[in-house]
């Protein structure tokens, strides 16, 4: 299988992992051979729930049983699609009550630009240096790493960048602004935290001004900082908030979510202001409605920060500089490259997976489902140590 997957199917990395999957359960992972790898990455953030979980499996093969495709989004209503919407809003601050679904995450961040510009009328987009918004042209041109989007330019115009976390830089946001994206926690920049009340005083430059405020969630959402979303551990609501990954429960989802007087700009001038064929899809938002409904009503969101606890308690080593991030959405920052590299590829072949970061080369992720165990936190931990031992 590997050699056809090398020759048949687009590589974008010179170097894939490459493994061999049969099929996933729980917080494992197992190759043909039958081997088991723990899962310390959850499929980059995408499956709160471990694999499979009975739950989600079960809500999608009732769905299958009814129909799948029907309409293209916004014309019939589906049980599915209204569910999911009124949950969200049932779990949001009133404001944000109105949600669109997408087929991933670049493409609710294009609606959500799209809204912020039709809403205000101004073309200025401000974003942070080391963004990571997703990968079609209007996400990669909010996207604060050059190297990555140079080869891809003219992007969208109109796009400034400020530094995340510095207060300084906030006296770009003016009247000319229609909007600032922010991630509530900067995800490929190495899971950078708001610090100082940074995200309440965006919140009141953008209030002063008249900008919009984009939060981009598809990372920190569902429950994995503790709280529902990122923001809630904030005193900053956004005007336009914007999920996806983990929203899914492992089926390819985006989502944004605002104002019902905002979104219900996208039906004139002009009419049909945002389209998609398949978001919204019954069978994706089963997945998406039996997650949403699994964690807001477990201890999931409550565990995440015990269990972030028994991580930090157990990766202490000279290697090992930093732990950033908050609930399970951590990353060990080590002292080069060099050391990152040799952990994630040594990890996979003592059977445990580990990730890197987009942007930032001394950082290892660590984002494994919710349901994780204890005994697996201490499982995959111990792995760790014995190969930073080694190095
Ligand atoms: C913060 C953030 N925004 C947007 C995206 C893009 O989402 P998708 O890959 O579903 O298009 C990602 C994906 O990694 C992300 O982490």
């Amino acid at each position: 299988m590997k050699e056809d997957f090398l020759k048949y199917q687009a590589q974008t990395s010179s170097h894939p992992l490459a493994m061999e999957i049969s099929h996933a359960k729980g917080s494992y992972i197992y190759n043909t051979n039958n081997k088991a790898y723990l899962d310390f990455v959850a499929g980059v953030s995408a499956c709160p729930l471990g694999h499979n979980h009975p739950k989600v499996v079960s809500a999608i093969k009732d769905q299958l049983d009814k129909y799948m495709h029907v309409m293209v989004y916004g014309e019939y209503a589906q049980k599915p699609a209204v569910e999911l919407a009124k949950l969200l809003a049932k779990n949001l601050p009133e404001s944000l009550s109105k949600t669109y679904l997408t087929n991933s995450g670049t493409e609710a961040i294009e609606g959500a630009l799209k809204l912020a510009r039709r809403a205000t009328g101004r073309s200025e987009i401000i974003a942070a240096n080391k963004a990571y918004h997703g990968n079609t042209m209007g996400s990669l041109s909010i996207m604060g790493y050059e190297e990555r989007k140079q080869a891809f330019r003219p992007l969208l115009p109109d796009v400034r960048f400020i530094e995340f976390n510095n207060e300084k830089d906030l006296q770009h946001i003016t009247t000319k602004t229609a909007c600032v994206i922010l991630e509530t926690i900067q995800g490929g920049a190495g899971f950078i935290v708001p610090k100082n009340n940074y995200l309440e005083k965006v919140r009141a430059q953008c209030d002063k001004v008249g900008a919009l405020l984009i939060l981009d969630e598809i990372q920190p959402g569902l429950g994995r900082t503790g709280t529902l979303f990122g923001f809630q551990n904030y005193n900053c609501i956004p005007d336009i908030l914007v999920t996806g990954k983990a929203l899914g429960g492992g089926m390819p989802i985006g989502a944004f979510t605002a104002s019902s007087s905002l979104m219900d700009l996208l039906m004139n001038n002009p009419k049909l202001g945002h389209i998609t064929t398949f978001g919204g899809h019954p069978v994706i938002a089963a997945s998406a409605l039996a997650t949403l409904k699994e964690i807001t009503n477990s201890k999931l969101m409550q565990q995440a920060l015990e269990k972030e606890l028994l991580f930090r308690k157990l990766l202490v080593h000279p290697l090992i500089k930093e732990i950033r991030g908050i609930g399970l959405m951590l990353a060990i920052i080590t002292p080069s490259e060099t050391i990152t590299n040799s952990l994630v590829l040594e990890s996979q072949n003592q059977g445990l997976i580990l990730f890197w970061l987009l942007f930032e080369p001394k950082a290892v992720r660590i984002t494994p489902p919710l349901t994780i165990s204890n005994e697996e936190i201490t499982k995959g931990c111990s792995i760790i140590i014995g190969i930073l031992n080694n190095i």
